[in-house]
């Protein structure tokens, strides 16, 4: 099948699409998008989250076929042009990336939390991240890089 979809705000179609594939391959092997991680492919990492219609999901958890005429925001479509997005940047800053794998999806799903609570507090930002595993970094820096990027917002 034809998947066609709104993707980091350009229309993108992915053809001969399997009906069991899920949006996660849609999008990094068809649309040439390899920021959204493949880790676990069972729900349990948050490696591929991404935002279908401003709701933050697993990727390997949506079949692809649901993405037909939905909008999808991935990791690459937060930055404007080289300018990182600020929660990117407050990674960065507070040095909260050491392999990196966890980070993208990390970036997408903090993303999603300050757009609903401007000023997370640290309840707030372990129940919002608790999809998303890291195995570098202890958490430590990565609440540093939240509440930072709460400040910058
Ligand atoms: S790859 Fe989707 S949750 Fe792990
Ligand atoms: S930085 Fe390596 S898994 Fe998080």
């Amino acid at each position: 099948m034809r998947v066609t979809c709104v993707v980091n705000g350009e229309r993108r179609e992915a053809d001969d699409v399997w009906p069991g594939e899920s949006l996660l391959y849609v999008l990094r092997e068809r649309l040439g998008l390899p920021g959204t991680k493949n880790a676990c492919e069972q729900g349990e990492c948050g490696s591929c989250s991404v935002l279908l219609d401003g709701e933050l999901v697993c990727s390997c958890l949506v079949l692809g076929a649901q993405a037909d005429g939905h909008e999808v925001v991935t990791v690459e479509g937060l930055a404007d042009g080289d300018a990182l997005h600020p929660v990117q940047q407050a990674f960065v800053d507070a040095g909260a990336v050491q392999c990196g794998f966890c980070t993208p999806g990390l970036v997408v799903a903090v993303t999603d939390l300050l757009a609903r609570i401007p000023d997370p507090g640290d309840d707030e930002i372990r129940e919002a991240l608790s999809g998303n595993l890291c195995r570098c970094t202890g958490y430590a820096k990565i609440f540093d890089a939240v509440r930072l990027a709460a400040e910058h917002r």
